[in-house]
């Protein structure tokens, strides 16, 4: 059996910062700079244009990360896209970023697979194309997370909470087959369902007639839907306590089962929901600040592209290199957590 390892990593975001200061003047929301700041360790965050999709954001990164690993697209076997801000209901993502890599134009129909795990989406979808790797069944899997928050943000003062927490922005890697003795050496998933309605978006509900419950008696249902179920919903507090004791559990569960010690973890990957939530699992765990890596000063939650996205810029600052043992942990809506140990 071949071993699956990350042979390429590539990050995108957009242009446009939006600080917090740009939540409360542009935007009007009763909020500061102080208060995202304390609570949450959020500076900025990118905003992607009206017209651009979390597909878009993944054309560059997907680039980036297919050059990086010394392929040309037509070597990619597999798409996975992680992503809770697709375009439509459906189809998900993976296809549009498959033609828009022209993986249906060079006489080869590359596969594409949706994963739909919110924050815990790239490790979920790193537990699948590393499976697939190791099965010989495909040689290089594309695996995306992106996203395009901005666009189902209740950017208002009723929606103050969750809006100055997310933000856009796509990370890639490639997962490669080799003989080499490196790799994903495990990988430890959790879920529990009972919690699925404390953070989640239901724009829709297919238990209901019309499917999209107007939002008024008097309306015909077109263009008008209640706010609490436009908007995305999060019990924060409940969030918070969770992701902190799921990402220190599976952390332990992970090492565990590979055999090693916490000390033997060279670089920690954790998932950007909250900078206050890492500090509080490197804090439990006896994790020293030196091998945490973050990114959401300036961008605040990406989720699905917040693991790669900071493996990608690991990688192009120098702090991430080959040989180092890497430990990639997340939680999210659903609830769902992971961890993974790969090393580089
Ligand atoms: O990716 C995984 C998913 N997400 C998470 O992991 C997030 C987990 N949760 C959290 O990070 C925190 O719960 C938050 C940062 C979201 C909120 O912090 P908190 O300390 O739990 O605040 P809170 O929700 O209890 O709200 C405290 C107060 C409220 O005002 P009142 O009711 O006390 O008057 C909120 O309305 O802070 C208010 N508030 C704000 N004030 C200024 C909420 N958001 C804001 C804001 N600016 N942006």
């Amino acid at each position: 059996m071949p071993n699956a390892y990350i042979s390429g990593t590539g990050g995108y975001v957009p242009d446009r910062v939006v600080t917090n200061d740009d939540l409360a003047n542009d935007y009007g929301i009763e909020t500061s700079h102080e208060w995202i700041v304390q609570r949450t360790g959020i500076e900025a965050r990118r905003f992607a244009p009206e017209g651009v999709c979390s597909a878009d954001l993944a054309v560059p990164a997907a680039e980036q990360a297919i050059a990086n690993a010394g392929l040309d697209k037509t070597d990619i076997d597999m798409i996975v896209f992680a992503t809770l801000s697709p375009k439509h209901a459906f189809p998900g993502d993976g296809v549009y970023l498959q033609e828009k890599l022209g993986l249906c134009e060079v006489g080869r129909f590359v596969p594409a697979m949706d994963v739909r795990n919110q924050c815990s989406g790239f490790l979920y979808g790193l537990a699948a194309a590393s499976s697939m790797v190791q099965s010989t069944m495909v040689k290089n899997v594309l695996l995306v997370g992106g996203e395009t928050h901005s666009a189902a943000l209740d950017l208002s003062t009723r929606g103050r909470t969750v809006a100055s927490l997310f933000g856009d922005g796509a990370g890639a890697v490639v997962v490669s087959a080799t003989e080499e003795d490196r790799g994903v050496r495990g990988w430890y998933l959790g879920a529990d369902g009972r919690f699925a309605d404390k953070l989640c978006q239901k724009v829709w509900d297919m238990t209901q007639r019309p499917f999209i419950p107007p939002a008024g008696a008097d309306t015909d249902g077109a263009g008008q839907v209640e706010p609490e179920l436009m908007w995305a919903h999060m019990e924060g507090r409940y969030v918070f306590k969770n992701a902190v004791e799921r990402m220190v559990q599976s952390l332990v569960s992970a090492c565990w089962d590979q055999g090693i010690d916490l000390k033997d973890v060279d670089l920690f990957a954790f998932h950007q929901a909250n900078m206050r939530i890492n500090q509080m699992v490197a804090q439990t765990m006896g994790i020293p600040d030196d091998k945490l890596i973050h990114n959401i000063h300036k961008y605040g939650n990406t989720t699905a592209a917040t693991i790669p996205l900071l493996l990608a810029e690991a990688e192009q600052t120098g702090r991430l290199t080959r040989g180092m043992k890497v430990a990639c942990v997340a939680f999210g809506s659903g609830f769902t957590w992971g961890t993974a140990i790969v090393d580089w």
